[in-house]
Parts: structure tokens; C-alpha cells; sequence
């Protein structure tokens, strides 16, 4: 077929080298800690598809219908300009396709820290849409990294879905954000979705569903630390918690040790006591206002936020202060 595009690969060699260092000094710390971002393997990649399927997680719903009542909008913005779409973290292939549909790139840029989910995903992807040419980036989102020098002319919309932003302590979130600005350029825009703040009630039973799905999600990144840095968890000697934490503004998961024990880590050996707990991710809610603030002590300004009747979540469209749109 004459336009149809390809899928390139570029490797900026991401995840495994800095793993053992960066997951042993997690565990050196009083309170020990694992980067959310180790959740993500094939399996935990595979649990937070079942978890964005659960009654009690709204936000995968909510977003759904934000993309789906105001997309078109946001494509007509851009009138006949090509775009050049960045994926912040390639996650769930279900929501990407209706975005690709709607705002309809000539270019798509995933970038993701899982290897070979990122390459299944984009070849899947690019199965359905042959006219958009691929360009999967493997690269930590939470570092540096660079875009392919193909997509240099084309106008840059960021996308950010799912409050992922939400991992990030604010300071993080600014200095993210600053980071993102410099990788699509002063003029691109971005289109995140934020979780909201709401009644504790309603976001501790998101995180702490009937079906056990959060709790398998949450021991799973104990296995993934099994498989990848040949330690020794057991994963029944630990327990999922996760709590609303109202002066942070965040939901909190941690793994609670059921005993006491060690496990080995590398060369190391890393003692647990009974109850003590690791902590393994927070999830930031932001009301419109302070994530507007965040956005614009990152350089950014607001092109536009939509958000649901419930005010349970929003979504942005943010561009360079100096160029809006
Ligand atoms: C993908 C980080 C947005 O915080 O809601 C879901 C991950 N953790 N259930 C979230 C998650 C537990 C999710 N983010």
C-alpha cells in the first residue's frame, strides 16, 4: 500500500540496569519503598487493565466519557495542522484507539519502560491503523528522554491519560511537567487527565475493591521483583493496605509485612519486622484550581478543562505559556 507507514524502534535502554540499585536503596530507607512504576510488568500491566474494569474504579470510566464528549473539540483546535501524538506511558490499548480515531495523527509516539509490552502493543496498534506511522519509544518517563528526530516539523500533543500524574509527589509533578515542555517543545500542547479530589469513602474503595483485584495488583510488583532481581518475597507473608491519606491529598498503598522476616535482595539481605510496612505508591487527587497551579509553575497555560457532573475527574488541555493556542 502506497501510505502506509511504518513502526520504528528506538531503544533508549530504560528499565533493568538501574533496577537492583534503585530498588535496594528503596529498602535502605526508614520507610522502605518500591517506585510504583515497578508495578508494570506483563502481569501487573495485565491486572490494571482488570482494575480500570472494576465498579469501584471510576476514573477510567469517567475519562472514557470526558474523550468522548470533548476529543472532537480538541481535534478541531488544531484544524488541518499534522499532529505528532506522545504517549506518556503506553498503557491500555482500548483507550488509545478511540483517541487515535478521534484526533486522528499522522505520527504516534508511545513511550513506555516495559520493553516488550510497549513493542506488542505498538505492532497490535499499527495492525489496525497502517497510516499512522509508530515510532515506540522504551524509555523511564520519569527521566530524560528524546524524541525520534522524524517528528521535528510536526506539531506535539502530548498525552498523559489515566491521572498517572497522580504518582508524582507535586514538587515531582512540577519538575515533570517542566520536563515534558522541553521534550515536545515551547509550543505543543498536552492532555492530561487528573483525578479529583472526593469523599474518602469513594476513593478508598477504588483502591480496595471486593474482588481483590488491587490487592493482587499491589503483591504482584513483589513477584515482579522475583522474576527480574531473582530476590526472594513470599508473597503471602504480605498484605495489601491502602488508605486516603486527607492532609496529603493522596491515596497511599502499602504492603504490610505479616511476619517477621528477610529476604534477599542481590547480595543483601533486608530484614522486615512484623507489621512493618512498605510503602509502594501514592496517588495525588487535585482539585482544578491546584492542578492549574502545578500546570503553571511548570510554564504551562490552560487551553481548556472539562470535568464530569460529579467533579470526580478532569481533563486538561494545557500548551507553552508564550504560544497559546
Ligand atoms: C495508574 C497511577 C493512575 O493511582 O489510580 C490503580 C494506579 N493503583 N489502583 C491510580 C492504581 C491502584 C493508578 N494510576
Amino acid at each position: 500500500m502506497a501510505n502506509e507507514r511504518e513502526v520504528v524502534f528506538y531503544d533508549q535502554g530504560a528499565a533493568t540496569q538501574r533496577m537492583l540499585a534503585e530498588v535496594l536503596a528503596g529498602f535502605r530507607r526508614p520507610q522502605k519503598q518500591i517506585a510504583p512504576k515497578y508495578f508494570y510488568d506483563e502481569k501487573g500491566s495485565q491486572l490494571f487493565d482488570a482494575i480500570t474494569e472494576l465498579s469501584e474504579y471510576y476514573p477510567t470510566r469517567i475519562e472514557m466519557q470526558l474523550f468522548d464528549q470533548h476529543l472532537p473539540q480538541v481535534r478541531h483546535r488544531f484544524g488541518d495542522q499534522s499532529l505528532c501524538v506522545v504517549e506518556y506511558g503506553s498503557g491500555s490499548s482500548k483507550k488509545i484507539r478511540r483517541v487515535l480515531d478521534t484526533l486522528a495523527p499522522s505520527v504516534y509516539v508511545p513511550v513506555d519502560i516495559s520493553r516488550q509490552y510497549l513493542l506488542d502493543n505498538t505492532h497490535e496498534l499499527h495492525a489496525d491503523f497502517p497510516h499512522i506511522a509508530m515510532y515506540p519509544v522504551c524509555a523511564d518517563i520519569s527521566r530524560e528522554f528524546e524524541l525520534p528526530a522524524e517528528v521535528d516539523s510536526l506539531h506535539k500533543l502530548g498525552f498523559y491519560p489515566g491521572s498517572s500524574i497522580g504518582n508524582f509527589l507535586p514538587t515531582e509533578a512540577v519538575a515533570f511537567l517542566r520536563r515534558v515542555r522541553r521534550t515536545l517543545g515551547q509550543d505543543a500542547h498536552l492532555l492530561i487527565g487528573v483525578d479529583a479530589k472526593k469523599p474518602a469513602q469513594v476513593l478508598e474503595a477504588a483502591y480496595n475493591d471486593a474482588a481483590g483485584v488491587t490487592a493482587q495488583f499491589n503483591l504482584n510488583v513483589l513477584r515482579h521483583l522475583n522474576d527480574q532481581l531473582n530476590t526472594d518475597f513470599r508473597l503471602h507473608n504480605f498484605q495489601h493496605e491502602a488508605r486516603y491519606n486527607q492532609e496529603q491529598g493522596c491515596i497511599q498503598m502499602f504492603l504490610r509485612s505479616t511476619c517477621d522476616q528477610q529476604v534477599m535482595i542481590g547480595d543483601d539481605t533486608i530484614a522486615f519486622t512484623k507489621g512493618e510496612r512498605i510503602h509502594t505508591e501514592d496517588s495525588y487527587k487535585y482539585s482544578v484550581q491546584e492542578f492549574l497551579q502545578l500546570a503553571e509553575a511548570a510554564g504551562f497555560a490552560d487551553a481548556g478543562h472539562w470535568q464530569d457532573d460529579q467533579g470526580w475527574y478532569s481533563l486538561f488541555l494545557l500548551t507553552g505559556q508564550d504560544a497559546q493556542k
